[in-house]
């Protein structure tokens, strides 16, 4: 599989001309009844564990069934931590012959589930999200949901096909799944604030893990196991979790598509070989129609403050998403003072109550935009251009690796400002 006919292949899916022809396809569960749904995970790290045990305790008649990890430990590792679980461990039933291991282990977990999480690295998300709607699954699929635009492109598809079909497509951007921060997006949206003109996201906190390995910086395993260092698997750190800030300027701006985008970053810390090839600061600019103006930065260094923050600037006024306060000029401000349950835990509540009710839930094309607007700055920031969005959206570039096997895969280079090409 070359990058290009994988990408080419992307486009041109089954999911992609059901979608251009209108077909309404069939979905594989019967939504509105209360039959038992079987649940598989497909990426058995830290997220995707919680993942399960929220999908477990999220509906009565449900249960873990399959799992999927690209390497078997820690499939193992996740199976035996979900055991320990007191309140679900009698609803994890995973035999070992619904345990899959390597790059094709989602394709069998497939036909053992109704529904099925998916929190694998973000490069493999448009392929499995594909995958899982084309079977008829209802999905819980985690942030972010692509690494590049052919990614998004793909994403989009499989997000109409899903609504076509009938199909449950929740993400992780959990922040919308928040109580607090509804209640303040909405009180923006009722106006409290006036219009809103500009944004400042930051997101700045100390390193992630750094879990080593052999010194073949080169080897696909070190890689898979390192992912966040590498740019096809995470998308960089602006797009892996800068992304959630991205998602909230998303819901403020309802979805408003940014016409242009301007950028800085580089790597000043993370420069041994060990982090691949991602940066560690960002600074960049999305400018929307009318002026408005969304303002990210993002850095990830020891010994340095950190900061994760949405202010929301209004011709009224001013929010901020994280702190839950809503300050009118001159007005009265707002402050949440209610208990919000753990939004984690209300995401798979939801999804399951709306395939419970037959009306299943669909983020996929917001969590698209979201993801896209964190992949358009760092390509500018990557690129040192100004980039329109038509040039970013409609780009060919691809991250994904020649093929997904246990072989060597040469270190992308760092992108280098001036030189970096976004098409
Ligand atoms: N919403 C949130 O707040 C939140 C929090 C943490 C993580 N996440 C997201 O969850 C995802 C996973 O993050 P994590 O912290 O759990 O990472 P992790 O490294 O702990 O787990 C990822 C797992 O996926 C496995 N994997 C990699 N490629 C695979 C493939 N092709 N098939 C099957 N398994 C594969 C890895 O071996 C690993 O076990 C990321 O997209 C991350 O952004 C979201």
């Amino acid at each position: 599989m070359t990058p290009s006919t994988s990408r080419r292949a992307f486009l041109q899916t089954s999911a992609a001309s059901a979608v251009a022809a209108g077909v309404v396809l069939p979905g594989a569960f019967a939504a509105g009844n209360d039959a038992p749904l079987r649940i598989g995970l497909v990426g058995c790290g830290g997220r995707g564990t919680g993942a399960a045990r929220e999908a477990l305790r999220a509906d009565p008649n449900v249960k873990l069934v399959a799992m999927c990890d690209a390497f078997a430990d820690r499939l193992q590792e996740s199976l035996g931590n979900l055991k320990k679980i007191k309140d679900i461990a009698a609803k994890v039933d995973v035999a070992p012959d619904r345990c899959f291991d390597g790059f094709d282990g989602y394709k069998k977990l497939l036909e053992h589930v109704d529904v099925v999480l998916l929190t694998t690295p973000p490069g493999f998300r448009p392929l499995h999200l594909r995958a899982a709607v084309e079977a008829g699954k209802h999905v819980f699929c985690e942030k972010p949901v692509a690494v590049d635009a052919p990614g998004v492109r793909s994403v989009i598809e499989s997000a109409k096909l899903a609504k076509q079909k009938g199909t449950g497509l929740c993400s992780g951007y959990c922040f919308r799944y928040d109580a607090a921060k509804r209640e303040t997006v909405k009180r923006v949206h009722d106006g409290a604030i006036g219009d809103v003109v500009a944004m400042n996201i930051t997101y700045h906190t100390g390193p992630l893990w750094d879990r080593g390995g052999p010194d073949k910086f080169d080897s696909m395993e070190y890689q898979m196991r390192n992912w966040y260092y590498f740019s096809w698997l995470s998308g960089d750190f602006i797009v892996e979790q800068h992304c959630h800030n991205f998602d909230k300027a998303n819901w403020v701006l309802k979805g408003a598509v940014p016409v242009a985008a301007t950028g800085v970053g580089g790597r000043q810390i993370r420069t041994a070989p060990r982090f691949g090839n991602i940066y560690d600061h960002f600074a960049c600019t999305l400018e929307f129609p009318g002026g408005v103006k969304l303002f990210s930065a993002c850095r990830q260094m020891p010994g340095c403050s950190s900061d994760v923050n949405d202010h929301v600037m209004g011709t009224k006024g001013q929010a901020q998403l994280m702190k839950h306060t809503v300050t009118p000029t001159g007005g009265e401000a707002w402050e949440f003072a209610g208990n919000a349950k753990d939004m984690y835990q209300v995401e798979h509540d939801e999804l399951f109550a709306s395939i419970r009710a037959g009306k299943p839930i669909n983020d996929g094309e917001t969590a698209a935009h979201s993801s896209a607007m964190a992949i358009f700055a760092r390509e500018a920031a990557y690129s040192g251009q100004r980039i329109t969005w038509k040039q970013f959206i409609n780009s060919e570039k691809s991250l994904a690796p020649k093929e997904y096997a246990w072989v060597t895969n040469p270190v992308q280079a760092t992108p280098t400002p001036g030189a970096y090409k976004i098409a």
